[in-house]
C-alpha cells in the first residue's frame, strides 16, 4: 500500500525509479508519480498504472536526484492533484510519503493561517509545506525535519528533495517502512528492498522517529533529539526478496507451490533430530502464561482460528480477535495474558494500533511475520520469522501455510508433544502429490463455478477454519460472493440462501464430523444445492469430487489449503481477471 523509491548519484536514475516503482507495484496503487532536479523540480504524475507513467516522463532525463511514489488513495480520491509528489507554496520541498498524518487538519488550519494554499485533499501535501514553513522562518532544513517530527501524529516514511541542497536527499520514518542500499557513489531510498537488490547488498533499515540526510556517498542518521545514530548495515537474503516470477504465469500460481519448501523449511529451521529449536525464553513465557491472545487481520486471523485451537489442545485457553476490532475496546483476558499478532507483512497498521495498545499496558508479545524488519518484527518482544520468502501476490497463500505450521510447532512445544514434527514430515509428499496430480479436477471445479454470483463453503472444526480461508482466497481474486459456514450452523439460518443450483464446496477431511457434514450436504441438496465434496480416503464416497490420501485431521489447513487456492487461482484465471493484483486490495495494508 504506497511505495516509495528515490537515488541520489545513480547513473540511471529513470530506470531505477520506475522499474522500482513497477516492482512495488504489488503493495497495491491507483496513481504515481516522480519528481527529480535540474535547474528546478520537474514533477511528473497521473492516476492509472506504472506503464502510463513511464511514457509521461522523458527518457534523457538528466539529474542526481529522483524520488517517486506508488499511492493508494486515503486522503482524496485518486486524482493527479492528490498523485505525490507534493510540492510546497515556495518549491522549496518536494516530497513523497507513506503513511497517515493524524493531526493533518490541525496543520493545515495552521499553514492556512500563514497564508499557505492547497490544492488536492492529501495529509502529504500537509506535511510539505510544514517543512517548507519551518526551512524558510529558521534556514535550517535539518532543524524542520526535527521540529516536524515534534508535530506530526501519525505514520510516515518521507524521501524529500529540498530545491536549496539537491546533492542531498532528506528522509524521516515512523511507523511506516523506508530503508536505504547504499551503493559505491550512489545511494537509493525504498519502502522494501526489492527495488535495490539488482543494485547493493549493504542496507540500512531506519527506526521510528529517526530523520536523516542522505548524499551520495554519505548517510546521517538522527533521532528525534536531533542526536546522531550509528547504524549498522544489514544484508538481505536476496533469494527470499527477489521477485523473479522463475517462468510462472502469476506470483500466485508460484506461491502456492512454494508451499511444500514452505513447510519443510519451517521444520529445519524450527526443529532439530525430533525437537523443538524454538527461543527458550519464549517457551517458558507462553508455559507460565494462563491465556494466550492472538490478534490478526484477514488471512492472518484465519490462521490464529487454527493456531488457537492448536493451543486449546494443549491445555491452554485462548481468544483470538480481529485486530481492527481489538483495538477500539481491549480485553486482556486472564491473570497473565500472553499475545501473539500474525502478520505476513510485519506493517499491518491495524495490528501496529493494537502493539501500540498492548506495550502501553506493559505486556509482552510475539510477532509471526513473514517480513524480517519490518515494524512488528522490530517492536514486538518476541518474533518467529516464517521464512516463507516473499510473498508478491495480494492474495496470500504460502504465508497462511507457514503461520499454521509455526503455531502447530510452537503449541506442540509447550507440551513437548513432538508427534506434530513427524506428522507435519509426513504431510510433505502429501502435498506435493496434491499439486502433482489434483489440478485437472480443481479445474473442473473452477469452470463449473466460474459463472456463479453467490457460493458457499461448508466445513466443521479444523475444515470450518480451512472453509473461512478458502472463501477469502475465492471472493478476493475471483470476486464471486462466498461464504464459509459450519456445517451445524447451516439450519440456523444461511440455509434460507440455498436455491436450485446453489455451489456449496464442502470439505470432509475430519472423521469426527464426517457423518454430521453428510447430513448437511443433505439439507442442500434436499434444496437443490450442486454440491462439491474434497473429503480424504477414510472419510470419501464414491460420488466425492477430490479424495486425497489420509493425513493427521488437524492439519487441513496446511494440506488440503493448496486445493482451496488453486481453485480461486483457476477461476480467476477462467474469468479473464489479474489475480494477482486483485481491484481495490493492497498487499500491506499500512492504513487503519
Ligand atoms: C488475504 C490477505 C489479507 C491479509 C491481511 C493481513 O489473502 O492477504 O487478508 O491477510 O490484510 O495482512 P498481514 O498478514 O500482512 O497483516
Amino acid at each position: 500500500m504506497c511505495g516509495i523509491v528515490g537515488c541520489l548519484g545513480f547513473k540511471n536514475p529513470r530506470e531505477y525509479v520506475l522499474n522500482g516503482l513497477k516492482t512495488l507495484d504489488y503493495r497495491g496503487y491507483d496513481s504515481a508519480g516522480v519528481a527529480y532536479y535540474n535547474d528546478g523540480i520537474h514533477i511528473y504524475k497521473d492516476v492509472g498504472a506504472v506503464e502510463h507513467l513511464m511514457e509521461l516522463v522523458p527518457n534523457d532525463i538528466k539529474t542526481d536526484i529522483m524520488i517517486g511514489h506508488t499511492r493508494w488513495a486515503t486522503h482524496g480520491v485518486p486524482n493527479v492533484a492528490n498523485t505525490h509528489p507534493h510540492i510546497s507554496n515556495h518549491k522549496k520541498i518536494c516530497l513523497v510519503h507513506n503513511g497517515v498524518i493524524e493531526n493533518y487538519e490541525d496543520i493545515k488550519k495552521m499553514l492556512l493561517e500563514k497564508h499557505y494554499e492547497f490544492y488536492g485533499d492529501t495529509d502529504s501535501e500537509i506535511v510539505a509545506n510544514l517543512i517548507e514553513y519551518y526551512y524558510l522562518r529558521e534556514n535550517d532544513i535539518l532543524g524542520s525535519l526535527k521540529e516536524c517530527m515534534s508535530i506530526l501524529k501519525g505514520s510516515y516514511a518521507l524521501a524529500i528533495i529540498c530545491s536549496d541542497y539537491t546533492d542531498h536527499m532528506y528522509i524521516m520514518k515512523n511507523g511506516s517502512p523506508l530503508i536505504i542500499g547504499k551503493g559505491e557513489g550512489f545511494n537509493l531510498v525504498a519502502s522494501d528492498a526489492s527495488p535495490m537488490i539488482k543494485y547493493t547488498e549493504n542496507y540500512i533499515e531506519l527506526n521510528d522517529q529517526e530523520y536523516g540526510r542522505i548524499s551520495k556517498d554519505d548517510v546521517e542518521i538522527f533521532d528525534k533529539y536531533g542526536q546522531k545514530v550509528i547504524k549498522q548495515y544489514i544484508k538481505k537474503d536476496i533469494e527470499s526478496i527477489s521477485h523473479d516470477l522463475k517462468g510462472y504465469p502469476h506470483y500466485m500460481l508460484k506461491e502456492i507451490e512454494e508451499v511444500p519448501q514452505t513447510v519443510k523449511r519451517i521444520l529445519d529451521t524450527y526443529t532439530k533430530d525430533g525437537k523443538y529449536c524454538f527461543d527458550e525464553k519464549l517457551i517458558n513465557r507462553l508455559k507460565e502464561s494462563d491465556h494466550i491472545m492472538f490478534i490478526a487481520c484477514g488471512t492472518s486471523y484465519h490462521s490464529s482460528l487454527v493456531g488457537g485451537r492448536y493451543f486449546e489442545h494443549s491445555n491452554k485457553s485462548t481468544s483470538k480477535y480481529i485486530a481492527s476490532e481489538w483495538a477500539f475496546d481491549p480485553v486482556f483476558p486472564g491473570n497473565k495474558p500472553f499475545i501473539i499478532l500474525i502478520s505476513q507483512s510485519g506493517e499491518t497498521a491495524d495490528l501496529i494500533h493494537c502493539l501500540k495498545i498492548i506495550k502501553e499496558n506493559n505486556l509482552e508479545s510475539l510477532i509471526l511475520t513473514n517480513t524480517g524488519g519490518s515494524t512488528l518484527d522490530r517492536n514486538c518482544t518476541y518474533s518467529i520469522l516464517l521464512n516463507a520468502g516473499i510473498e508478491v501476490s495480494v492474495a496470500s497463500t504460502k504465508a497462511y501455510v507457514a503461520q499454521v505450521t509455526v503455531l502447530c510447532l510452537l503449541a506442540a512445544a509447550i507440551v513437548d508433544d513432538y508427534q506434530a514434527i513427524k506428522d507435519l514430515y509426513s504431510v510433505l509428499p502429501l502435498i506435493d502429490e496434491i499439486q502433482n496430480s489434483y489440478k485437472p479436477k480443481i479445474m473442473e471445479i473452477a469452470r463449473a463455478i466460474k459463472n456463479k454470483e453467490h457460493l458457499f463453503y461448508l466445513g466443521r472444526s479444523f475444515d470450518y477454519f480451512l472453509s473461512m480461508e478458502a472463501s477469502l482466497k475465492l471472493k478476493e481474486v475471483s470476486y464471486i460472493h462466498s461464504e464459509a459456514i459450519p456445517g451445524g450452523e447451516l439450519k440456523h439460518g444461511p440455509i434460507a440462501l440455498i436455491e436450485q443450483d446453489t455451489p456449496v464446496i464442502v470439505f470432509i477431511t475430519d472423521h469426527h464430523t464426517a457423518l454430521s457434514m453428510r447430513g448437511n450436504i443433505k439439507e442442500v441438496e434436499a434444496r437443490g444445492a450442486k454440491v462439491y465434496v474434497i473429503s480424504t480416503e477414510r472419510n470419501a464416497k464414491e460420488s466425492d469430487n477430490i479424495v486425497v490420501k489420509n493425513y493427521p485431521f488437524y492439519l487441513s489447513s496446511v494440506v488440503v489449503s493448496s486445493i482451496a487456492f488453486y481453485l480461486a487461482y483457476y477461476v480467476t484465471i477462467e474469468k479473464g481477471y489479474n489475480v494477482d493484483k486483485p481491484r481495490n486490495l493492497a498487499k500491506s495494508v499500512t492504513v487503519e
